[in-house]
């Protein structure tokens, strides 16, 4: 079943490796770019406080968190260090007339 997508930035706005904060349907998620290719996963930490993962630091594919130092693999969200528990929930995107579009659900739901 298609979930359907929608625009979140232009393609121009990630040209560099790096990390934007959007939102699809009121929900935070983060762009990554990583050695020239795009990831979009959640930008909220899953442990406690929840965090705004836009203050923390990419290093190729991990994410730490700027709180308490959890780190994810932006690729797939998985945890890689503590102390969270929950991997962040990734989205597909697509690029597309220039437009970089995200899935208006993440994968799995
Ligand atoms: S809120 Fe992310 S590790 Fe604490």
């Amino acid at each position: 079943m298609s979930v359907g997508f929608v625009v979140v930035a232009d393609e121009v706005e990630m040209d560099t490796d790096g990390m934007k904060e959007v939102f699809v349907h009121g929900h935070p998620v983060l762009l990554c770019r990583v050695g020239g290719r795009l990831y979009a996963c959640s930008a909220e930490c899953t442990y406690e406080d929840g965090a705004d993962l836009i203050g923390g630091k990419l290093d190729g594919f991990h994410l730490e968190c700027p709180e308490h130092g959890c780190l994810f693999d932006v690729r797939s969200g998985r945890v890689l260090g503590p102390p969270a528990e929950e991997p962040l929930a990734t989205y597909e995107l697509k690029v597309d007339g220039g437009h970089i579009w995200v899935a208006a659900r993440p994968r799995g739901f």
